[in-house]
């Protein structure tokens, strides 16, 4: 039998892939850009293991079991692995061995949290690992094909993913833009709000989106490629300033075009908003751009900010957004915040005017830009003998 077990990290976009010109090859219509997550707070883990004696291929995905052969996405990463690994001819094992496949999130999937980028990042550089390929660009073509946002997570720090020009989608890669320690102190709040209602996913919202939108096509052609120069520039320079302007910019445009979808795709709620227009006060009390929003698909808001202004940010997102749970680690999660209670005392910061109702966030996890996928011992596998560990 042979296994490997890896882990890969969550990323967020700042300029929003939202839109395909090819459905099965997963081919967008603009560039992107994202920020992989620390993944001490967030992250997939998947093992593999292939053996003569496996009767089929079988997937568990956070303890259940899930189809395998009927998921066309899974397959086509699969697929994607093998043919690398028969081209690259020094085969570890026969292609016919089937698979077992354990994979799980170390955050609640109930969160409504982009999980699906970081499971397929991790299933394609965990079979790269079993099929001990060099990892290569071409990698992220296949993770792409699970789920489009996947490709970014193959890379750590700052990501760009090139919507490439050739209709086989073989130059349609992610690119790292700079590495994690580039802007260490690239810190990221994530409020994720009280929500439970089911929304139209990413995959049909940006389907209706190109089809029924007037103004997508204007925003592929013109807004995004002068967003990517310009962010490109202000990540190399760490210039916060432009940096929180664009993704701002590129939060509301994404919502903007779901709205010209129709119809409509509706992904802010109330609380979104308000978050929206918490960051723009604190901004104005600050006088300066201290913290920039992005929603992606749901709620849930992320916001960045450097590390040395977490503890004010966090004070005023206290302040306005009361909790009942608040001082429990249950609702601060990840990186500690040792100062807050000082700065809780002493924010005199304009965007409190507006207090709202209390208990609106379920919790708040604290993180910061991270690496890219690695792989893990053996003895940190989630199969043993080919099944998952028990719950
Ligand atoms: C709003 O990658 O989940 O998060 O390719 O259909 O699987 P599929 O979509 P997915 O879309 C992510 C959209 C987004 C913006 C982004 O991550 O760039």
């Amino acid at each position: 039998m042979y296994t490997a077990t890896c882990v890969a990290p969550v990323n967020m976009a700042l300029v929003k892939y939202w839109g395909k010109r090819n459905e099965q090859l997963i081919l967008p219509i603009n560039d992107s850009i994202s920020m992989t997550l620390d993944t001490n707070e967030m992250c997939a883990k998947t093992t593999i293991s292939a053996s003569e004696s496996f009767k089929q291929n079988c997937m568990w995905l956070n303890g259940e079991e899930v189809p395998f052969e009927e998921n066309a996405r899974l397959m086509r990463c699969l697929e994607g692995v093998q043919r690398l690994a028969l081209a690259n001819g020094d085969i570890k094992f026969p292609q016919s061995w089937k698979l077992h496949i354990a994979s799980c999130n170390n955050f609640p999937t109930a969160a409504g949290l982009a999980s699906s980028a970081a499971g397929y990042a991790c299933l394609v550089y965990t079979l790269a690992r079993l099929y001990e390929l060099p990892i290569t660009e071409e990698l992220t073509t296949i993770a792409r094909q699970g789920s489009g946002s996947a490709c970014r997570s193959l890379h750590g720090g700052f990501v760009h993913w090139r919507k490439g020009e050739l209709e086989d989608g073989t130059d349609s890669i992610a690119v790292p833009v700079v590495p994690w320690t580039h802007w260490p102190n690239m810190h990221m709040l994530i409020l994720v709000v009280n929500d439970a209602r089911k929304k139209t996913g990413s995959t049909k919202g940006m389907q209706l989106a190109v089809e029924t939108s007037t103004l997508i096509q204007q925003r592929a052609k013109q807004v995004v490629p002068q967003r990517i120069k310009e962010l490109t520039q202000a990540i190399h320079q760490r210039d916060f300033k432009a940096f929180a302007e664009i993704t701002m910019r590129e939060s509301n445009q994404l919502h903007a075009i779901a709205l010209d979808t129709y119809p409509p795709c509706v992904y802010m709620n109330d609380v979104s908003h308000a978050i929206s227009n918490f960051v723009h006060d604190f901004n104005e009390a600050a006088g300066e751009l201290l913290a920039a929003y992005t929603f992606d698909a749901g709620p849930n808001a992320c916001l960045y900010v450097l590390a040395e202004h977490v503890p004010r940010l966090l004070a005023a997102v206290q302040l306005a957004f009361p909790n009942d749970c608040e001082q429990s680690v249950e609702y601060l999660k990840g990186i500690p915040v040792p100062q807050l209670a000082q700065h809780l005392n002493g924010v005199g910061d304009a965007a409190l005017a507006h207090v709202n109702p209390k208990n609106l966030l379920k919790y708040i996890i604290h993180t910061k830009v991270g690496k890219g996928p690695y792989q893990l011992s053996d003895d940190q596998s989630l199969l043993i003998d080919g099944l998952p560990l028990p719950k």
